[in-house]
């Protein structure tokens, strides 16, 4: 097997060659308002469940939890935070218990991976705990189809209060609002999400990952990975969840919910990131390509995805329009983005991202260069994001306009949301505290909650070994949940939603055992890319030896500007090989300068510049430099990792 050379936070589906032109409806010239000024955000910690230094059975005493419902450990509780219940008083979290006493002790139920909620708003439950517990202590026979390895991932409360989608799971407790102290154990069921993959309905169902539920409650998107044709590609779909109580075909055989009317997001008939005409090469800047789901917009008209880049190196969310296919830029920054949230009017957004970090910008500081390398390379450097464990997200605030492209706004980043403070250590500006996905707003969108990681040894990152920071949590604990009130915002009005059409017209409906449409990269040959404002580039796609895969890109440019604030010059060479599955090795050489609103390079050391990273494990190790001045502002690439 070998991997595809276009890959995208993990995996990139690169789409066919040969298409019909697609008619834009895009509107160029709409008038874009200023970018808002800074708002005041007030940052509190969520209350979590004590810790237990010891972690071994019956080390959760009453001495820690007097009230007897469960310890989580300092290191790996694995903490992922979720969504507001629709009262705005609760956030939804999973997390693993430790130290439960051995039954029938009652608190022996407080132990493993559970589903809580969390009071947002400094009062308790009757029972005096900050928390409540969903999933502890629901009957066996009402856990339907669980496996040891389930998760709860990104957990997502229904606008209706009473259930949460978790992983691949639907967590119900029937008539009971979660919050309400009639939502007991026994009310609580647990459903698996079951994709039928097979013409006849038989088997256990598609494995599918990143679950994100559309603000109509009866929608989701969600991820697959895909390995038919010897590579591993990933591909979104668009769904509806059916209640099935009693089903006759597939595995589990228990109630379940059923993906129905599945939608492969992926146009048929539409344009590829990039094409040729005879020798004429162009960028299709309506091409859908998504690379990987993160989710619906919160009017639920949009998929956001992690599409091809606009700009080499940059990898940033885009949104496609689920009835129109319409194409905005959700996020310009040069650094890194991945979770994301969208308010429920549809107009502000919240992102992790790596922009304080400058982490990425010995790739993506120089701006306006077109994305040519990036066929080869977006995984590559997806993957430089993290150092092993560490990642280095902060939460970012912004209003959402897909037309920001308009100039006067093209700088605008919004708003660091844990900026205030002095970062000491332990503060809510802490840059040793990273994000988690997602962070999520709260209905009426005057709160955002997310959760941060500690760095933790031996990937704390900078120049290496560095001495990692003792955590000021309590119990020492090295995940927290925090939450951000934006104090000078209204509510905002927010009523149900009719559910919307179970049909996305550009979309591919899926056929149940259908093989995922063949992927083409670029066209091999020599080409011409024509800047929209001026110049022109020269393009080289060379397939390795076999001629069964692009291996090479080398682009020559000639005072190339498609934005008219950057002219590019001088050449770029980019090689990738595959040691194995995960494992990317790239050779670059790059003498790129540009001017126009800044004067930059982008410059390989004599030799070249090498580098190898593991998908998989994110450690980057280089020889040779590449680093990008901007302005005379110098980024250098991070430390090879331990
Ligand atoms: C806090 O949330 C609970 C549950 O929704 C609610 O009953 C209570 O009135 C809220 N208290 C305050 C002070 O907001
Ligand atoms: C499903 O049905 C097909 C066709 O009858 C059969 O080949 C396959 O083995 C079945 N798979 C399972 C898991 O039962
Ligand atoms: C959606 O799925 C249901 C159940 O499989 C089916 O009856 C219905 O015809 C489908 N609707 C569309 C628009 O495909
Ligand atoms: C390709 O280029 C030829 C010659 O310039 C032109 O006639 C044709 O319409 C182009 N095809 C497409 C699909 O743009
Ligand atoms: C963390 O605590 C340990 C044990 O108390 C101590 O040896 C170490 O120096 C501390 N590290 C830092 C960075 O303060
Ligand atoms: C592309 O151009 C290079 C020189 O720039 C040349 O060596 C090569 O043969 C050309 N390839 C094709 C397929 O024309
Ligand atoms: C690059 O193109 C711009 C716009 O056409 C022009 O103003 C500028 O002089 C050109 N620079 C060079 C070095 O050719
Ligand atoms: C690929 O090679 C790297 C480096 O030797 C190794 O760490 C990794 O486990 C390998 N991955 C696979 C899938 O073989
Ligand atoms: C870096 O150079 C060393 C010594 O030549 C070599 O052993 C190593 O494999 C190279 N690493 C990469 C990532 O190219």
């Amino acid at each position: 097997m070998r991997l595809k050379a276009a890959f995208l936070y993990g995996i990139f589906l690169a789409v066919t060659a040969q298409r019909v032109p697609y008619t834009s409806t895009k509107q160029k010239n709409i008038a874009v308002p200023s970018p808002p000024d800074p708002e005041p955000i007030e940052i509190i910690e969520l209350p979590l469940p004590p810790v237990t230094p010891d972690e071994t059975e019956g080390g959760c005493t009453r001495k820690i939890n007097p009230h007897g419902t469960g310890c989580i450990g300092a290191t790996a509780s694995n903490l992922l935070s979720g969504n507001f219940l629709p009262d705005g008083d609760h956030v939804t979290a999973s997390l693993v218990f430790t130290g439960a006493p051995a039954a029938p002790d009652p608190a022996s139920i407080y132990n493993g991976l559970h589903l809580i909620i969390i009071r947002a708003n400094g009062t308790n439950f009757p029972n005096g705990d900050p928390w409540k517990c969903i999933t502890c202590g629901v009957p066996a026979d009402q856990q339907y189809g669980l496996t040891s390895t389930m998760d709860y991932q990104y957990p997502q409360a229904f606008t209706d209060g009473t259930r949460v989608l978790a992983g691949a799971y639907i967590i119900d407790c029937g008539t009971a609002q979660l919050a309400s102290p009639k939502c007991t154990p026994d009310k609580v069921h647990i459903y698996p999400i079951r994709w039928n993959i097979t013409p006849n309905g038989n088997g256990s169902g598609g494995a599918i990952r990143e679950l994100r539920k559309h603000p109509d409650d009866v929608h989701l998107s969600f991820n697959a990975m895909s390995y038919t044709t010897g590579t591993i590609a990933q591909y979104a779909y668009f769904a509806r969840l059916q209640f099935n109580p009693a089903p006759t075909t597939g595995t589990p055989l228990t109630p379940r919910y059923d993906l129905v009317n599945v939608t492969l997001l992926y146009d048929p008939t539409g344009e590829t990131p990039l094409s040729a005409n005879g020798s004429h090469l162009t960028i299709n800047r309506q091409s859908i390509s998504v690379g990987e789901a993160r989710g619906l917009s919160g009017l639920g008209d949009q998929i956001d995805y992690l599409g091809f880049p606009a700009e080499s190196c940059n990898v940033d969310i885009f949104g496609a329009n689920l009835k129109t296919g319409e194409v905005t830029r959700v996020t310009y920054g040069p650094e890194y983005v991945g979770p994301m949230d969208t308010s429920s009017d549809g107009k502000w957004v919240v992102i992790m991202d790596t922009t304080t970090s400058d982490r990425m910008m010995f790739l993506a500081g120089m701006r306006g260069v077109p994305p040519l390398v990036d066929t080869l390379i977006t995984g590559a450097i997806s993957s430089i994001r993290n150092n092993g464990h560490r990642r280095f997200f902060q939460p970012w605030l912004f209003e959402r306009y897909g037309a920001r492209d308009h100039k006067d706004s093209r700088n605008y980043q919004g708003q660091q949301i844990n900026a205030g403070g002095d970062s000491h250590p332990g503060s809510v500006s802490d840059p040793l505290w990273n994000g988690g996905a997602d962070p999520r707003f709260s209905l009426d969108g005057t709160k955002i909650a997310y959760f941060q990681l500690l760095v933790q040894t031996p990937d704390c990152g900078g120049s290496n070994p560095l001495p990692c920071p003792n955590s000021t949590e309590p119990g020492h604990r090295t995940e927290r949940l925090m939450m951000a009130t934006l104090s000078s915002r209204e509510p905002i009005p927010w009523a149900p939603m009719d559910p919307v059409s179970d049909t996305v017209p550009w979309g591919q409906p899926y056929v149940p055992g259908s093989a995922p449409p063949d992927q083409a990269l670029v066209p091999y040959g020599n080409f011409t890319l024509t800047g929209q404002v001026s110049g022109h580039a020269k393009v080289s796609f060379v397939a390795n030896s076999a001629g069964t895969t692009l291996e090479t890109v080398l682009a020559t440019y000639y005072n190339y500007s498609d934005d008219g604030d950057n002219f590019i010059m001088g050449t770029e060479k980019v090689s990738t090989s595959y040691p194995n599955m995960t494992l990317i090795h790239v050779d670059w050489f790059s003498d790129l300068h540009s001017t126009g609103i800044s004067k930059s390079s982008k410059l390989t050391s004599p030799g070249g510049f090498y580098f190898d990273i593991d998908i998989n494990n994110n450690k980057f190790y280089a020889n040779g430099t590449l680093t990008t001045t901007v302005d005379g502002v110098v980024y250098r690439q991070p430390e090879n990792a331990t």
